[in-house]
């Protein structure tokens, strides 16, 4: 039963959450970029008419084309009631959730994989993940999950996965009821038990809609054309198949959407026996074409064996959820409306001379060239059928798709070559060949001048081969586009691609040191050790357990703040953005949405009232929430739209047109700022001065680096809730800082500190984006539900949330150093300039220096960091803000003294630290060197590089010392219930991935001497835990564990005098006892660093080792050697997953995530996940290590263990000096020089491409 206002653009996403009310199943990018919203589908395929399962992005399904399906979602596998499903229980036993976010979506995913019918290999497990991103994890723990349910999994991950399920399932423990188990779970999900529609698949619908909009359900071509002829020139139509293409460019408004999932016709194939044709249903699925591909290739390789090659490419586009859907038909369609459209099916069947048939209204149906498809009117025509030749093997064939990360990205250039050649005479070229390329510009697709050289020439001749790519070269002419690589990146990329493809023809002809160009970086199936120890005796404390609250974000009833059922009245927001600055707002046009069915209200500056601000107590500068006059940066939000959906208020908020007057250009460019010295845009922020100059001086250097900003990506979007009450306000805001919200929403609506209650379960990732700057979102909301005394709920759009909302402090450093005969520093001037944005309020200086002169010799260094202000919004701490930056600056400045004196960084290292940590950093450098092998290795490394010319390796060593200190406050309220001895906890800090719950009820239990199970931990509040400092910065774990154990003391004490009294009691009758004796079991304490200091250095040192691909700058971390210092960690399974994530985290930071502005409106045009590209399963270490220090109690923490949240990510800098030593390698073969360098971060291809120094004449065979 579909209610009647659902209208044909509402989502199967938007259906399952706000009309099913089933709210496990999330969302995030609503592009099929991210994979928190995968549900799986069972339907009869309209072809074979068989019954297919496999997974889809809910986000991108209109729920109307879900006609005759059944779908699955993550409730109705499992949960706590009823049993959890395997795939939960394995991914929560691997320990593979942190903030939980993303799990729904993983365990659907995993779920479609394991009941498509496929036999399910470790490998279609890593290679299906692309889909899905985490920002928590690290990805490591969530493959091994899955790894464990496939067929060939290892005896190590088959033996965890069934010791989970015996766990949980043979009556050991079971997490629903915390006793043992009774059997009945995995009972609710049955295969059996579907009820698929297939009766009514097949047939035709026609809904017409209350704007005129209609849905046309149509099962035959016919029919198809029965549509068009009601259409005319000014209907916008659309053949809908997949509709993922909206997760490309925004379909926007459609007049009359043509169903064509149930057409036949359009999802057969067959040969044509005459010809041998291939010829496919226009709309057959890119997962389908790859089975077809693979079949006919391995049947009849004398004429497919091509096709193998195309199947191959086909796995690179988009994701499994998109490719089960998504069409070729479509895809090609995407390429016809938008030729800069980089697509992958387009230029993989233009190279082998794909035709199509193409059907007119009229019943003519001709067939076009690709080519001649993109010169066509498609007005009332239909793509009927993609033919595809035979190819003996006579045909050499060569696609590639280069892009910024291993999986789910578009290609930056994408290629295919199809030559016929004659093999035995150096392969010379018998017809023109198809050279063709994407991602260049608009009308480039054939290299034709290239084509008409090669015709008659032989492939494996130099001197042919040098000219080709001259002339390749010449002609290919990349436009510039926004958001998109750099022209000159695109064509080097393009000749590379030429070059690895002539490469690859016959391997056997090209000389050893070249021949590794002809392949592309090869990575095998990834897997990760962790090493730690436990110490029994003192269980729960040390003991590795999956997070409390795994179970629950497996089955998708971990409640995130969205989640919370919608109440009556309720309304959403979202916050108008301008999209140019700076300049003066002239005004803010809102006619276009004053009639817009749903739209409530728009409120501006001038409804707020009290005071129009962002942050009102640690406040520096005045940040207005909503801009008045000035508009200091694109991005800055003028007001708040109120509608009935968050669907329409989204709508509505890009509606709004803000006209900026004075427009004046962006200052966007750090360096620039820094090199200009101008004073109205810098000052300084702090400084540690140096308190001696050595003079022992053999050699100066001078240098800089710069790196770069991060977007958090936290995968539950800045959200907010707000119900007024008689009270005042309730709060409920996805925040990591309720103290601060609770001074911005009374501020903002001029009402005292105590009619506003915030409240917080859990975030969906903070990384630190949630502290100050959920302010936006949450006093907005606050805002709009005060003025219409409504409930109102807000949810940013990835979009407005990277647009808005700042992200980590890009740093610019400059030095100057002298060093003597060994390296060691004799001086050092520092000056860093830090990217603020536009305001001072987030302060980032003081951590530099703090940070920043910890673990080498400081008293000769000098720090001046200067703050720096530019035309975007207020940047804000992000996981390890400033130490990461700084750490980078210092370790950048050890390789670069080791470059100089010809040394091995690792002792210019030993040469410069602190006395204080010689003896411990001396030492694990030495385990770890023992542990990962790295001698070998780097001899093996350096014979690598000298052998190959086109692939380099390199590998790195980096120490760390990290300083601690808790200057933060949180409190913990402990209530113990008479009755059943049970307790209740509440505390200051917040849930946000991090474990804090899992390690407090630990240490709670330790303390008490009583069973895990009888805790549990309810929400942050601003009643119990007031004026509590915001989580962050690895301490709050820390701090509140300290306060529970203090709680726990008091409670203690005061039931000494019944435990004397009576001292053979058990818990639960001591506590009723003490409460028949009127002793107060209810405790608070909290944690004061006057009181309880606690600061320590946390140690680590990885060794990273990297192989580069100098043709077309890809990177793979072939293997990483984590050794962290974690004390005795309280909960290692926790530790070991904060360890990986921060560390994968920093991986993207140095290598893939890019922030681009545009130059001329300060608009950030890296927004959505098609363009901004954190690490995903496919990116992180091949081989991952991570062991924990041994036997190290850390007499100064709690319970003896380290902070272990951001650290490592300190760490990940070693990945850029590993990719530094491959590149020079190269860059010496290129110039014969071994000179220091500097190159752009993050350590794209595009820049490790351009840094290579490769040329034309340097190619050879
Ligand atoms: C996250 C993501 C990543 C992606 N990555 C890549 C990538 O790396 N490389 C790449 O090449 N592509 C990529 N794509 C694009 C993807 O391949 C296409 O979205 C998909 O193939 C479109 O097919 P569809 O059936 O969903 O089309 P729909 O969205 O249903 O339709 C798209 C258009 O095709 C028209 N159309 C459909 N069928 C016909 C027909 N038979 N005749 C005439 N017109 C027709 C429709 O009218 C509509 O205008 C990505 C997409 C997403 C969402
Ligand atoms: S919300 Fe659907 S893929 Fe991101
Ligand atoms: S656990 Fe995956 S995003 Fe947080």
């Amino acid at each position: 039963m579909i209610p009647p206002d659902i209208n044909p653009s509402t989502t199967l996403n938007a259906y399952i959450r706000d009309y099913a009310l089933a709210k496990g199943t999330k969302y995030m990018c609503q592009e099929g970029g991210c994979g928190a919203c995968i549900v799986t589908v069972k339907r009869i395929n309209s072809a074979t008419q068989k019954q297919e399962t496999f997974g889809v992005n809910s986000c991108l399904v209109p729920v109307y084309s879900c006609h005759g399906w059944s779908i699955i979602t993550i409730e109705g596998i499992g949960n706590r009631r009823n049993g959890f499903h395997k795939v939960q229980l394995t991914l929560a036993g691997f320990n593979g959730t942190q903030c939980g976010y993303c799990s729904p979506g993983m365990v659907m995913n995993m779920f479609s994989l394991l009941n498509s019918g496929k036999n399910i290999t470790m490998k279609d497990v890593e290679n299906s993940f692309g889909s899905n991103i985490c920002r928590c994890t690290g990805y490591r723990s969530i493959l091994d999950a899955f790894k464990s349910l496939a067929s060939d999994a290892t005896p190590e991950l088959k033996r965890k996965c069934a010791d989970i399920e015996d766990l949980y399932k043979e009556g050991k423990i079971c997490p629903k009821t915390n006793e043992g188990c009774n059997n009945t779970c995995h009972k609710l999900y049955n295969k059996n038990n579907d009820n698929l529609l297939s009766d009514i698949s097949n047939i035709s619908i026609k809904m017409i809609f209350n704007d005129n909009t209609k849905w046309f359900r149509v099962t035959t071509i016919k029919e198809i054309y029965e549509v068009f002829e009601t259409t005319d020139t000014s209907t916008k139509y659309m053949l809908l198949a997949g509709h993922t293409s909206n997760g490309v460019y925004r379909i926007g408004h459609i007049d009359i959407y043509i169903d064509i999932n149930a057409v036949s016709d359009l999802h057969t194939y067959t040969v044509d026996p005459d010809t041998g044709n291939l010829i496919l249903g226009a709309n057959v699925s890119l997962t389908r074409a790859i089975t077809i591909f693979k079949n006919m290739a391995s049947e009849k390789p004398d004429k497919y064996a091509y096709l193998e090659q195309l199947a191959n490419h086909i796995e690179l586009v988009a994701n499994v959820p998109v490719r089960n859907i998504g069409t070729l038909a479509g895809n090609l369609s995407i390429k016809y409306n938008n030729r800069n459209f980089p697509s992958d099916i387009f230029i993989i069947l233009e190279a082998v001379k794909t035709k199509l048939t193409i059907g007119h209204i009229t019943g003519i149906v001709y067939e076009y060239s690709l080519q001649g498809y993109l010169q066509l009117d498609m007005y009332q025509r239909l793509i009927i059928n993609i033919i595809l030749p035979p190819y003996d093997s006579s045909y050499v064939y060569g696609s590639y798709k280069i892009m910024q990360r291993a999986q789910n990205t578009h290609a930056d250039v994408n290629s295919a070559f199809l030559v016929k050649v004659n093999k035995n005479d150096k392969f010379r070229v018998l017809e023109t060949p198809n050279i063709v390329f994407g991602g260049i510009n608009t009308n480039f697709i054939h290299a034709t001048n290239t084509e008409t050289y090669l015709n008659g020439k032989q492939l494996l001749n130099i001197s042919v081969l040098k000219e080709a790519c001259t002339i390749l070269k010449s002609e290919v002419k990349p436009d510039s586009i926004n958001a998109e690589t750099s022209p000159l990146y695109r064509q080097s990329l393009a000749v590379n691609l030429f070059y690895k493809f002539i490469l690859s023809l016959s391997p056997d002809n090209v000389s050893t040191k070249y021949k590794s160009g002809g392949t592309l970086l090869e990575r095998p199936l990834s897997s990760g050790k962790q090493d730690f120890q436990t110490e029994k005796l003192i269980w729960p404390i040390t003991k590795p357990i999956p997070k409390l609250e795994a179970f629950l974000q497996c089955s998708g009833e971990a409640e995130f703040v969205n989640d919370i059922p919608a109440v009556q009245n309720q309304l959403y927001a979202a916050v108008v953005l301008t999209r140019t600055g700076p300049g003066l707002l002239d005004n803010i046009d809102t006619s276009l949405i004053k009639n817009m069915p749903g739209v409530v209200k728009f409120l501006s500056a001038k409804d707020i009232p009290g005071k129009n601000i962002i942050i009102s107590y640690t406040q520096v500068e005045i940040e207005e929430l909503f801009a008045e006059k000035e508009i200091k940066f694109s991005g800055q939000p003028v007001g708040v739209v109120i509608a009935t959906t968050q669907q329409i208020a989204n709508v509505a908020a890009e509606r709004v047109v803000v006209k900026v007057n004075n427009q004046q250009k962006p200052v966007l460019d750090l360096r620039e700022v820094a090199q200009s010295g101008d004073k109205n845009r810098i000052s300084i922020g702090a400084t540690k001065p140096a308190t001696t100059k050595k003079t022992d001086i053999k050699l100066k250097l001078n240098g800089s680096l710069l790196v770069g900003s991060q977007y958090h990506y936290t995968m539950e979007t800045h959200t907010c809730f707000c119900i007024p009450t008689e009270d005042g306000i309730d709060v409920f805001s996805a925040t990591q800082d309720l103290h601060m919200m609770q001074n911005n929403v009374a501020a903002v609506l001029a009402v005292p500190l105590n009619s506003v209650f915030v409240r917080t379960k859990r975030v969906g990732g903070g990384y630190g984006a949630k502290l100050i700057r959920s302010a936006l979102v949450t006093s907005a909301c606050a805002l709009a539900s005060n003025n219409l005394k409504v409930p109102v709920r807000s949810v940013m759009t990835m979009e407005s949330n990277m647009e808005a909302i700042g992200k980590r402090f890009p740093m610019y450093g400059q030095y100057e150093i002298a060093i003597n005969e060994k390296g060691v520093i004799q001086y050092a001037n520092l000056n860093t300039y830090s990217n603020m944005g536009k305001f001072f309020n987030d302060t980032i200086c003081k951590s530099l220096t703090y940070f920043g002169p910890v673990l080498y010799e400081d008293n000769v260094w000098d720090y001046k960091c200067y703050a720096a202000r530019l035309d975007i919004p207020s940047n804000t701490y992000c996981r390890s803000p400033g130490s990461t930056e700084i750490i980078a600056l210092n370790e950048y400045i050890m390789e670069h003294i080791a470059h100089e004196i010809k040394q091995d960084p690792v002792s210019i290292r030993l040469a410069n630290i602190k006395q204080e940590h010689y003896s411990v950093i001396s030492t694990l450098i030495a385990d770890l060197k023992k542990n990962s092998d790295f001698d070998e290795r780097k001899t093996a490394v350096d014979t690598f590089n000298n052998k190959n010319r086109w692939k380099k390796r390199g590998i790195t060593l980096v120490p760390m010392c990290y300083a601690y200190d808790i200057n933060m406050k949180y409190s913990v309220l402990l209530s113990v219930y008479a009755g059943d001895g049970t307790i209740a906890l509440t505390h200051g800090g917040v849930e946000i991935g991090q474990g804090i719950n899992t390690k407090v009820v630990q240490a709670c239990a330790y303390t008490l001497g009583i069973d895990m199970n009888m805790i549990r931990v309810t929400s942050t509040n601003t009643i119990t835990a007031p004026n509590n400092s915001g989580t962050g910065g690895s301490v709050a774990s820390d701090s509140v564990t300290i306060a529970v154990i203090e709680c726990c003391k008091i409670l203690l004490q005061r039931l000494d005098p019944i435990k004397k009294k009576y001292p053979n009691l058990n818990w639960k009758d001591l506590i009723n006892k003490a409460d028949a004796e009127f002793v107060d079991l209810c405790c608070e304490y909290m944690y004061s660093p006057i009181v309880i200091p606690r600061k320590y250095n946390i140690y680590g040192v990885v060794v990273t080792e990297v192989e580069i691909d100098l043709l077309t700058g890809q990177h793979q971390i072939v293997r990483v050697d984590l050794l962290e210092d974690a004390g005795q960690s309280i909960s290692p399974l926790v530790d070991i997953g904060q360890v990986e994530g921060a560390f994968v985290m920093g991986l993207g930071y140095y290598l893939n995530e890019k922030l681009i502005y545009d130059s001329n409106t300060g608009n950030l045009l890296t927004n959505r996940s098609w363009n901004y590209t954190p690490p995903g399963a496919k990116d992180i270490p091949i081989d991952f290590r991570v062991y924990f220090r041994r036997d190290v109690p850390n007499h100064l923490g709690i319970l003896r263990s380290k902070a272990t949240g951001e650290p490592p990510l300190c760490l990940s800098v070693s990945v850029v000096f590993a990719i530094r030593n491959a590149l020079a390698s190269g860059r010496k073969d290129a110039t014969g020089k071994d000179e220091w360098f500097e190159i752009n971060l993050p350590y794209t291809p595009e820049n490790i491409l351009l840094s290579a120094e490769t040329t034309i004449e340097q190619f050879s065979l």
